[in-house]
C-alpha cells in the first residue's frame, strides 16, 4: 500500500506539472482528489488495513494529500501569472509608433477655379444665381436674339429633347431668367454645366461656364473693361497683359472677346497659343437692346454688360493642362496634383 501511495504521488505530481491551463489543472485535480480520484480511491481502502498499518499509512496518506493540494495551489498561481503576462504582451500598445494617416481629399480642380471666380466677383458685389440645365429654346436662343434659322444656332451644336426643349448650350439663358424676375440694378454671376455635341482633346460634350450680367443706369463699355480687367488681374496675376478684341454675339452689341498674353511663350508665339501670342479666355459685350425687349427693360433707361467664360478653359490655362478629359475621368493620380 505504501508503494501504491508513492506511485500515486509521483504520477499526480507529474500531471500537475503538465497542466497548462486552469481547466487542465482542475481536471487533473478531479482525477486525483475527486470522488473517484486516484488518491481518494486509495484512502477508501485504508479502512481495510489492520489497525497498526492504518495509523502509519493514514498519516503518510494525509501528508501526500496535503502535498498534492499545495502543488496544485502553486501550479494555479503559476498558470494565472503566465496567462496574465501573455495577455499583457498580446495587448501591448507601442504609443511611440507613428499614427495611421487618415487620407484627406481635396476640392476638384474645377471647383477650386470656380470658387476663385465666385470669390473675385463677390467682392465686386456680384450675387450668384443658377438656372436649369434642361432649358427652353426660348431662353437658350429666342430671347437672346437668336431666332429660329439664325446661323448662330448652328455654331453651338445643340442637344435637343424636342423642338422647344434643349440642353442649354451656354449659361446666357440665366441672364434672361434673372432679368425676368428682377428689376435693375442687376449684378449677378451664373455658374453651371452646359452641353454641346462636341468631343475632342479640348472639347467635352459637358463643360462649365460662368455667366456675368450687370445692368443699371449709366453703365458703359468702360465699366465692362474695368470689371473684366480687375478679374483678369486677380485671376492670372497683376502683370498679365490683356486685350479686348472686337467680336460678335447676337445678344451683345458691341461685343469683345478678351485675350490674355500667352504665359507659356510670353507673347512670342508657341504651340499653346497657335503662334498668336494670345489666349482667348472669355466673350463679353454690352447687352443688346433687343434682349431688353424680351424682359421689359427700357433700353432708354438702363444699359449693361454681360460676359461668359469656360471654367475648364481657365483651369487648363492656369494649371497648364492641354487636355480637357482628365477633369471628368476622375483618376486620383490626376486629381491629387491640385
Ligand atoms: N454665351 C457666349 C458663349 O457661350 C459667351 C458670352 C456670354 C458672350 C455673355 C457675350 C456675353 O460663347
Amino acid at each position: 500500500m505504501l508503494n501504491e501511495l508513492e506511485k500515486v504521488q509521483s504520477e499526480a505530481a507529474v500531471s500537475i506539472s503538465q497542466a497548462f491551463t486552469e481547466k487542465e489543472l482542475s481536471d487533473t485535480r478531479v482525477r486525483i482528489l475527486g470522488k473517484k480520484g486516484s488518491l481518494t480511491q486509495l484512502l477508501k481502502r485504508l479502512g481495510t488495513l489492520p489497525e497498526t498499518d492504518r495509523r502509519e499509512i493514514g498519516k503518510r496518506a494525509n501528508q501526500v494529500k496535503e502535498d498534492l493540494e499545495k502543488k496544485i495551489a502553486v501550479a494555479l498561481l503559476q498558470i494565472q501569472e503566465r496567462e496574465r503576462t501573455e495577455a499583457l504582451e498580446r495587448e501591448k500598445i507601442d504609443v511611440t509608433l507613428p499614427g495611421r494617416r487618415i487620407p484627406v481629399g481635396n476640392r476638384h480642380p474645377l471647383t477650386q477655379i470656380l470658387d476663385e471666380i465666385i470669390d473675385i466677383f463677390s467682392r465686386l458685389g456680384f450675387e450668384v444665381v443658377e438656372g436649369p440645365e434642361v432649358e427652353l429654346d426660348y431662353y437658350n436662343f429666342e430671347a437672346l436674339n437668336i431666332p429660329k434659322g439664325h446661323p448662330a444656332r448652328e455654331m453651338q451644336a445643340t442637344f435637343f429633347f424636342s423642338e422647344d426643349v434643349v440642353l442649354r448650350t451656354h449659361t446666357s439663358p440665366v441672364q434672361v431668367r434673372t432679368m425676368e424676375k428682377k428689376r435693375p440694378p442687376v449684378r449677378v454671376i451664373c455658374p453651371g454645366a452646359v452641353y454641346r455635341c462636341d468631343s475632342d482633346p479640348t472639347h467635352s460634350p459637358m463643360f462649365h461656364q460662368v455667366e456675368g450680367l450687370l445692368v443699371d443706369k449709366g453703365i458703359t463699355f468702360a465699366d465692362l473693361k474695368g470689371v473684366l480687367t480687375i478679374f483678369v488681374h486677380q485671376m492670372f496675376g497683376k502683370e498679365t497683359r490683356l486685350r479686348f478684341r472686337p467680336s460678335f454675339f447676337p445678344f451683345t452689341e458691341p461685343s469683345a472677346e478678351i485675350d490674355i498674353e500667352c504665359f507659356i511663350c510670353g507673347g512670342k508665339g508657341c504651340g499653346v497659343c497657335s503662334n498668336t501670342g494670345w489666349l482667348e479666355i472669355l466673350g463679353s459685350g454690352m447687352v443688346d437692346p433687343a434682349v431688353y425687349q424680351f424682359v421689359n427693360y427700357n433700353p432708354e433707361e438702363v444699359t449693361g454688360f454681360a460676359f461668359g467664360m469656360g471654367i475648364e478653359r481657365i483651369a487648363m490655362l492656369k494649371f497648364g493642362i492641354n487636355d480637357i478629359r482628365p477633369f471628368f475621368t476622375n483618376d486620383l493620380r490626376f486629381l491629387k496634383q491640385f
